[in-house]
């Protein structure tokens, strides 16, 4: 009786918990938080936003707010990866097990020899914590800083290192674009086939596995024609060379077992870890590192479910936050300058406006 009594207590005390917690990240949502994001987050109940979206100050790159103060002017590079690694363990904490982290990071030369501060901050990250590395995306910008070197190129990509606490992370797979061409832009010709065909014909396979071949065949033409399938390919032994991937053991067995296999086009394009975009600049500001708005849209619709929260523990001029807005996700930001938070909070109010003018 007195251990169920306890049970009991226990469970309503976790309730409660869980209550105070959930009631504690509802005021934060929607908002920009003026502070150090190390101390901040501090006060962020566990497994409460479902994604993290970030840029921190580069390594001794830019003073964002030429006071000095903030991340970005450590003495070398470790003491900037531990100041990155105090909130990013804050950060892991606070996304919930379903959840998403995504850190762009810039590199930095030092005596002509980069640094690779993104690669050696990922390495810690996933060494410390309960995180695997997704992918890492490479942003290549189509307009980067004009500058000419006379023994080197211009720096024109980053990394985006999409971490996940689990298997089980959120993924709207389908939303993500891809750029590949359609194999068939018009309807299929009515010949479509005959080539593999008359190879099945004159391959040195069996009678049995002519006919297999030429049924297969039929079918995956007339896939093309329903418009199931966009397109496809025929691999024929002794004619075609040995085929890789692919189900059913590999296609390689099968071509072995069946003498062919079949390679079917969905049409629904590769998905790279690339996103090109240019650099934003937002008129009459001046914040150095503004985050490219399409990207950040892009990646929330990915990994952010449709009413989610997105955190940024350094927000800047308020990108996320308009990404957020303009995809129908809540938004939590965090920035070290006072004027930063301004800003911000003034483009996601100018956003909120002009979204609610389009109903
Ligand atoms: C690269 S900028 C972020 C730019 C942002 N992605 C945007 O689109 O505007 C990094 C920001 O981190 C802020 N910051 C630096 N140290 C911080 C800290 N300890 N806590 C919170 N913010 C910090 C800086 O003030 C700066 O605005």
């Amino acid at each position: 009786m007195f251990e169920s009594r306890n049970l009991f207590d226990t469970a309503i005390e976790t309730i409660n918990t869980e209550r105070m917690e959930e009631q504690e990240t509802r005021c934060l949502v929607d908002s920009i938080q003026c502070g150090d994001s190390a101390f901040l987050l501090k006060q962020m109940p566990n497994n409460s936003v479902d994604f993290v979206i970030t840029s921190p100050p580069y390594y001794l790159q830019r003073d964002y707010n030429n006071k000095g103060i903030g991340v970005g002017h450590e003495k070398t590079v470790d003491a900037y990866i531990d100041s990155l690694l105090e909130v990013f363990s804050e950060v892991v904490r606070v996304v919930k097990p379903s959840g998403n982290i995504v850190y762009n990071i810039g590199d930095k030369y030092l005596n002509s020899s980069l640094l690779l501060v993104p690669y050696r901050f990922a390495i810690t990250a996933t060494s410390l914590y309960p995180v695997r590395l997704v992918n890492d995306i490479t942003w290549v910008k189509r307009n980067p800083t004009p500058r000419q070197f006379g023994r080197r190129l211009v720096s024109s990509t980053e990394p985006f290192f999409h971490f996940s606490k689990g298997a089980d992370y959120y993924y709207d797979r389908d939303s993500f674009p891809s750029k590949t061409k359609k194999v068939y832009q018009h309807q299929p010709s009515d010949r479509l086939g005959e080539k593999y065909r008359m190879l099945i014909q004159d391959s040195d396979l069996s009678q049995q596995a002519k006919k297999k071949a030429h049924q297969a065949l039929d079918d995956v033409v007339r896939e093309v024609k329903e418009g199931h399938i966009q397109g496809f390919r025929m691999k024929i032994k002794g004619i075609h060379a040995e085929a890789f991937g692919g189900q059913d053991g590999g296609r390689k067995i099968q071509m072995e077992r069946e003498g062919f296999t079949i390679i079917r086009i969905h049409g629904k394009g590769m998905k790279k870890d690339v996103i090109e975009s240019t650099v934003e600049s937002i008129p009459g500001i001046k914040h150095t590192a503004v985050f490219p708005a399409s990207v950040i849209r892009e990646l929330i619709k990915l990994l952010c479910p449709r009413g989610g929260v997105v955190l940024d523990p350094y927000v800047g001029s308020g990108t996320t936050g308009v990404a957020a807005i303009k995809e129908g996700r809540h938004y939590i930001g965090i920035d070290i300058d006072p004027s930063y938070c301004d800003l911000s909070r003034k483009r996601i109010e100018e956003c909120r406006i002009n979204e609610q003018k389009k109903f």
